[in-house]
C-alpha cells in the first residue's frame, strides 16, 4: 500500500543538515542492515503534517524498521493526525468507505500509480448539494473511455457510491474527488493482467473563498499537451504542475497555454474567456484542443442572461489569437477552483484598463447564484 508518510529521509527544508545530507539516498541504504526497528521517531509537525523520520543523524547507521501491520497502522494514524479535512474515502479495492484518514491509501501496484493509467474528476459540495455532479460524471466516463478504462460499475452505481461517500462524510461544504483507474494487479505496462478497474473517491472539507481581485497570468513555456491528451482528464498532470510552478516563479497566478497554431488554449486547471468588441462579446476558445471545462460550459449558458439583459450582444466559442486575447477588453479564468477570476495582466500587457471588468463580475454573480440555488440539473442533494 502507498503510505502517505514520508518514510525515506529526503531533503526537507528546515530540518537539521545531517538529515538533508546528499548521502541520504536509496543507494546509501543498500549496504545498511535492514532489520532493526530502532532509530525512528516522529518529528514535530511540518505544515500540519507529521513526518516520520530517522532519529539517528549518522547516515552509516541508518536502519529501516520492519513493521507489523499494527505498527504500520499506528504510524499511519500518527502521520495523519490533524488532517481532519479528509472526511471519507471510498475504494472499490475494499468495496467500502472509511472515515479514518490513516486508511485512505491506494495499492502501489495500481496502474494509475505507477503508469498514470487513470482518470479523475471532481464536484464541489455546496451547502449539502453536489454542484454539476452529472456533468462531471459524464466527463469522467468520457475520459475513461478515451483512456480505455472500463469502469468497475455502471454510471448509476458510481453516482450512488459517490453520493453515499459524501453522505457518510457529513461534509456540507468542500470537494469530492474521484478516480477511475485501470486497477491494481502488477507492475507491467499493459493493464491486461490487472485484477479489474478501480474506483476511488475522497471527500475533502473546505470553506470556499471567492476571489474577485484581478490576477496576472503568463504564457506557459511548458509544452502544451497534444489534443488527444489535453481533452482527457487523466492523472498525467506533470505539464500542468510544471506550468503552475513556472507561473509561481514568475509571480503570476497561472500559465496560459497557446496551441501550435498560435491560438489561446487553457490554463493548467482552468479555461479562459475574453470580452471583446467594446465589451459586448464574450468569446471562449474552442474545446477541441483543451479540457472541456464544466464551469466554462455552464458559464456559456448563464451568459445568455447577460445577452437578454443587453449587457452583452453575443456569446461565441471560437479561435482566439494571442494578439486578440491581449487586446481584449476583459479576460477571465474559469474553473471549479477559480470560478470566474478576472485577469488584469497577461505577460507584460495589461488587459483592458488593467482593472477587473464588469462582465467577469456579472458572470461570477450568476455562477454563485447557480451554485446556491440553481436548477436540479446542476444541484444534486446529498441525503445526510
Ligand atoms: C486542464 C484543465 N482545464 C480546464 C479545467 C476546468 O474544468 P472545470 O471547470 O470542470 O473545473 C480544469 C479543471 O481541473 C483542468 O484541469
Amino acid at each position: 500500500m502507498i503510505s502517505p508518510v514520508v518514510c525515506f529521509p529526503k531533503p526537507v527544508a528546515g530540518f537539521p543538515p545531517e538529515w538533508t545530507d546528499s548521502t541520504w539516498n536509496l543507494r546509501s541504504l543498500s549496504h545498511v542492515p535492514y532489520s532493526s526497528r530502532n532509530g525512528f521517531r516522529f518529528s514535530r509537525r511540518t505544515r500540519g503534517r507529521r513526518i516520520l523520520m530517522c532519529s539517528d543523524s549518522s547516515s552509516h547507521s541508518w536502519n529501516v524498521p520492519v513493521l507489523s501491520t499494527n505498527e504500520v497502522v499506528e504510524r499511519l494514524k500518527l502521520a495523519r493526525e490533524g488532517q481532519e479535512e479528509f472526511m471519507a474515502m471510498y475504494s472499490s479495492v475494499v468495496n467500502g468507505i472509511t472515515t479514518d484518514p490513516a486508511a485512505m491509501v491506494l495499492p502501489l501496484d495500481d496502474h494509475m500509480v505507477h503508469r498514470g493509467h487513470g482518470v479523475f474528476d471532481t464536484a464541489m459540495i455546496i451547502n449539502g448539494y453536489l454542484y454539476e455532479l452529472d456533468q462531471h460524471l459524464d466527463r469522467i466516463l468520457r475520459s475513461a473511455s478515451m483512456a480505455k478504462i472500463q469502469p468497475p460499475f455502471d454510471r448509476e452505481t458510481i453516482k450512488k457510491i459517490l453520493i453515499q461517500t459524501v453522505s457518510v462524510s457529513g461534509c456540507k461544504d468542500g470537494s469530492l474527488r474521484y478516480w477511475l483507474s485501470s486497477g491494481p494487479g502488477d507492475f507491467l505496462l499493459s493493464p491486461s493482467k490487472c485484477l479489474g478497474s478501480a474506483l476511488y473517491a475522497i471527500v475533502i472539507q473546505k470553506d470556499f473563498t471567492v476571489t474577485t481581485t484581478g490576477v496576472k497570468v503568463v504564457t506557459s513555456s511548458v509544452p502544451i499537451k497534444p489534443p488527444e491528451f489535453a481533452t482527457v482528464k487523466s492523472v498525467n498532470y506533470l505539464p500542468n504542475a510544471l506550468s503552475q510552478m513556472e507561473a509561481d516563479d514568475k509571480g503570476a497566478y497561472a500559465g496560459i497555454w497557446v496551441d501550435n497554431d498560435g491560438f489561446v488554449a487553457e490554463g493548467p486547471n482552468m479555461n479562459v474567456a475574453f470580452v471583446v468588441n467594446g465589451g459586448k462579446e464574450l468569446v471562449m476558445p474552442r474545446f477541441d484542443n483543451v479540457l472541456s471545462g464544466c464551469t466554462a460550459k455552464r458559464t456559456l449558458t448563464l451568459a445568455e442572461e447577460l445577452v437578454s439583459k443587453g449587457m452583452l450582444e453575443s456569446v461565441k466559442v471560437m479561435d482566439v489569437t494571442v494578439e486578440d486575447g491581449k487586446k481584449a477588453d476583459e479576460m477571465m479564468l474559469l474553473g471549479s477552483g477559480v470560478l470566474v477570476l478576472p485577469v488584469v495582466q497577461w505577460d507584460e500587457e495589461f488587459i483592458g484598463d488593467g482593472k477587473e471588468g464588469p462582465v467577469a463580475k456579472a458572470l461570477l454573480d450568476l455562477l454563485l447564484e447557480d451554485m446556491s440555488s440553481g436548477p436540479p440539473s446542476v444541484r444534486v442533494p446529498v441525503p445526510y
